[in-house]
């Protein structure tokens, strides 16, 4: 099949992507393996590149970086005025925040930003009843669900302009653990996917809550990694500052099966299947480094044991040597 991908080929079908543009022509596994993400890059040539995301974060191959320091969030504890307007738009579940004015900007800085970015909207990426659905890894290990915050330089006017440099926009990725009890913070959006289960359906939500109510302890954010990468759905442009927290955030197993049971993507024809494991797989590293914050664990299991074991082997040691003879 390969060697009958004549050049005039595949300008052809360069020419029907254009043309159709990518909204219709991607999907995940579980609407049709065939436009899923392993035949992105043959649908936008970016999804193949070098620096793509999202990636398994190895914690024992990271470098620590003493820059990394507390990232600086603004607005993030204010709830924003305005409609908080929930909307399932085909691939995941998304709520738009830049509808605010510029006084009521939510934004971060510091943290190694070199700049400012502006919160664009957040959605998540999940699995399915039996399995975990987070798009990074740590160590391997994939979580049951992920949140994602974009955000944009503000050096830049447009997305469209932002997605143009490789500082253009910046994400905050958090994975969740499963908890016993509710995570009452998470009840609004929870409630509020019922209305919105067909694909293109939104909802205003009843009340409104600043965005730190859905993270972990603002306190424990300064423990995060850092890599460059891509968007994660096409065209998966490589212009992310990723941010990606050591912290989890917790969800009950009754709110997260809510996400799994409730949508639906968008139909194909008669057929309407249910929005489950709308992520994209780990993309290889290709060399590029994945930096701890000064906070951030870097390491687990045996590499840790060794670090506090070796102090305790040499007080045991030193104490053998001075004891009484
Ligand atoms: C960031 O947000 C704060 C508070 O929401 C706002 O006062 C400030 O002007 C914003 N900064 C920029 C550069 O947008
Ligand atoms: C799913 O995530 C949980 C963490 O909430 C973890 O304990 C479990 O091992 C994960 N399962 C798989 C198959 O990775
Ligand atoms: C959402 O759906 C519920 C029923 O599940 C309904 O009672 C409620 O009025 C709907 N809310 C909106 C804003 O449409
Ligand atoms: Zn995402």
């Amino acid at each position: 099949m390969r060697m009958l991908r004549l050049p005039g080929i595949t300008f052809l079908t360069l020419a029907f992507v254009i043309q159709a543009g990518t909204a219709g022509t991607w999907c995940y596994d579980s609407q049709d393996p065939k436009c899923g993400p392993l035949h992105w890059k043959d649908i936008m040539i970016t999804c193949g590149g070098e620096n793509q995301s999202p990636i398994n974060i190895d914690r024992r191959k990271t470098q620590r970086d003493r820059n990394l320091d507390e990232i600086l969030f603004e607005g993030y504890d204010q709830a924003p005025p305005g409609r908080w307007r929930l909307i399932n738009d085909g691939h995941s579940v998304v709520m738009n925040l830049d509808g605010a004015s510029a006084a009521d900007q939510i934004n971060i800085t510091k943290g190694g930003l070199q700049d400012t970015y502006r919160a664009l909207s957040f959605h998540f990426h999940w699995g399915d009843l039996s399995r975990n659905g987070s798009e990074h890894t740590v160590d391997g290990q994939q979580y049951p669900m992920e949140l994602h915050i974009v955000h944009m330089n503000t050096k830049y006017k447009t997305i469209t302009e932002a997605k143009g440099h490789p500082n253009g926009l910046a994400v905050l990725g958090f994975l969740f653990k499963v908890s016993d009890a509710d995570n009452t913070n998470y009840n609004t959006i929870v409630t509020g996917l019922r209305n919105i289960t067909r694909a293109e359906d939104y909802v205003e939500l009843a009340s409104t809550f600043s965005l730190s109510n859905l993270l972990p302890n603002m306190a424990l954010l300064s423990k995060y990694y850092r890599y460059k990468g891509s968007l994660t759905t096409p065209n998966c442009e490589e212009v992310v500052q990723w941010t990606v927290f050591e912290e989890n955030i917790p969800i009950s197993k009754t709110q997260l099966n809510a996400f799994v049971n409730t949508l639906y993507y968008k139909s194909a024809g008669t057929t309407s299947l249910k929005m489950t494991n709308n992520f994209r797989p780990p993309q290889p590293l290709h060399g590029r480094k994945v930096y701890a914050s000064r906070d951030a664990t870097v390491s687990r299991g045996s590499l840790l044991a060794v670090n506090h074991l070796f102090p305790l082997l040499l007080a045991v040691l030193i104490g053998q040597l001075s004891g009484p003879s």
